[in-house]
């Protein structure tokens, strides 16, 4: 008797997903942050996981834990998450940008905790360096790249414009208009949009579903650009 195995869509492949809020140190004891959970992002890595990819987990603070299989590499700021996300960039197949990077970080970390005092308090921000397009100008014909895009109006118009500004693949926008969808709970509602302007609608399902559906759509693109 004779078995027949078929091999696991991305075994071989190398994947890089990053994950979860930075965190933009202020003083010793304070920092800017947001409410990304991580969940879509580690949903995603343990998606890609089980189709046979090797994957690198980029997380930013969260209170997950780490799925099975998966490498994790932990980071806090926006500009660590630039060096660990370059770091693995060039052995990487596929790369996949979920985490919420802070747009803005302190232009000075006090070296003290800020004492208060009378009036208003005032903290400078500078611009942190975008993650996603200086990956996507070293982005060679065999990787796939996908973005994430948060917005609150003229939705698709914004996130067809990040994914041809940021060189991508594949941006995966996410609804916050959409209840269940977003930031916190455990479901999402997603719209994914090719670089050829092609538009997929998803239902709002669970944040583990909806990773298998990027997963399969990441396969389907390895398996295209590599046959
Ligand atoms: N991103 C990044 N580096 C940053 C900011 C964002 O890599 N410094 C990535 C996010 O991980 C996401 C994509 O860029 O995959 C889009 O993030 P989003 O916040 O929606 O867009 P921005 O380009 O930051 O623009 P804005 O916040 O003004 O809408
Ligand atoms: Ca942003």
């Amino acid at each position: 008797q004779q078995f027949f195995y078929r091999p696991l869509p991305l075994a071989g492949k190398k994947a890089l997903v990053s994950a979860g809020p930075t965190h933009e140190a202020i003083d010793p004891v304070r920092f800017i942050g947001n409410h990304s959970s991580g969940k879509m992002g580690y949903a995603i890595a343990s998606a890609l996981q089980s189709l046979g990819a090797s994957v690198t987990l980029v997380s930013g603070p969260t209170h997950l834990p780490t799925p099975q299989k998966v490498s994790r590499h932990d980071v806090t700021s926006a500009q660590e998450m630039l060096a660990a996300c370059s770091m693995y960039f060039d052995v990487s197949d596929i790369i996949v940008m979920s985490a919420a990077v802070a747009d803005y970080t302190p232009l000075k970390v006090a070296s003290q905790k800020i004492k208060k005092k009378d009036g208003n308090l005032e903290i400078a921000l500078k611009k942190t360096t975008d993650i996603l397009t200086t990956l996507g100008k070293k982005k060679t014909a065999n990787q796939t790249l996908v973005g994430f895009a948060l917005e609150t109006e003229n939705e698709l118009q914004n996130a067809q414009d990040k994914l041809k500004r940021k060189n991508l693949d594949y941006i995966v926008l996410n609804s916050m208009q959409d209840e269940g969808a977003g930031f916190a709970g455990d479901t999402n509602k997603i719209t994914v949009i090719d670089s050829k302007g092609q538009i997929q609608h998803f239902e709002l399902k669970s944040k583990q579903k909806v990773a298998d559906d990027i997963a399969s759509i990441i396969a389907a693109h390895q398996g295209a650009i590599n046959s």
